[in-house]
């Protein structure tokens, strides 16, 4: 099953594309950890994707395409997998279909994770996130056992540098501008699904598992 989420920053993409990825045993692949990884381990791509994201501005297509389709290509990818803040840009979205048709293949669902503009910046000043694991908190909805100490893995947990708010009001008219409209291109190819992601996080998953069962 190759599922993509859609959706705004903080829209809870993340959130529902782990319990995704655990319930049916795909990979998890999300760009967004991919460079924060990098960043992290101080990688020229790294040092790159950082000035963009910092900004609230999209990792350039050169960039980021080619990482995507080196991870779909590997092994743990064979029977499917769920991409989280991949594709962003119509041109990706592109590049990732001629792929995979190259392969006799294609996405099986687009979920867009409904969630407007004025929940998005309360949510973003309370997550809280591990660099080391990628595992996601939320001060208030979801906070971790022990204040700023990862469940899963025992790291740090930090307030990502793009959870500004100014920054957090680019992101959105970034994805206003840039990648709402993967929701038209998906929906013409009749797999979009919407779900309500203002709701709790699992009914949130609940309404997905009905959409992939
Ligand atoms: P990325 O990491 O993908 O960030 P994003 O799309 O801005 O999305 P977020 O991770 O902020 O939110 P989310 O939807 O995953 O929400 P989450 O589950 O954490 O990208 C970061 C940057 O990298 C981009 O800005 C760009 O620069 C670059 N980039 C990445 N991919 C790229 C690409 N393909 N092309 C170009 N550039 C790219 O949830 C948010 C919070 O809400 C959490 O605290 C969570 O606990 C809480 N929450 C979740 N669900 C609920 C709920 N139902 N109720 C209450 N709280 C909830
Ligand atoms: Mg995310």
């Amino acid at each position: 099953m190759k599922i993509i989420m859609l959706g705004a920053p903080g829209a809870g993409k993340g959130t529902q594309a782990k319990m995704i990825a655990k319930e049916y045993g795909i990979p998890h692949i999300s760009t967004g950890d991919i460079f924060r990884a990098n960043i992290k381990e101080g990688t020229e791509l790294g040092k790159e994707a950082k000035k963009y994201m910092d900004a609230g501005q999209l990792v350039p297509d050169e960039l980021t395409v080619k990482i995507l389709l080196d991870r779909v290509a590997k092994d743990d990818c064979k029977n499917g997998y769920v991409l989280d803040g991949f594709p962003r840009t119509i041109p990706q979205a592109e590049v990732l279909d001629e792929a995979l048709t190259k392969l006799g293949d294609r996405i099986d669902f687009a979920i867009d994770v409904d969630v407007p503009d004025e929940n998005i910046v309360r949510r973003m000043g309370g997550r809280r996130a591990c660099v080391t694991c990628g595992a996601t908190y939320h001060i208030e909805h979801v906070p971790p056992k022990k204040e700023g100490i990862c469940d899963t893995c025992g790291s740090e947990l930090i307030l990502r540098d793009d959870d500004k708010p100014e920054t957090v009001s680019n992101r959105l008219k970034v994805y206003h501008e840039q990648t709402q409209p993967l929701i038209d291109f998906y929906s013409k190819k009749g797999v979009l699904k919407s779900v309500d992601g203002t709701v709790d996080m699992m009914d949130v998953f609940a309404a997905i598992k009905t959409i992939l069962e």
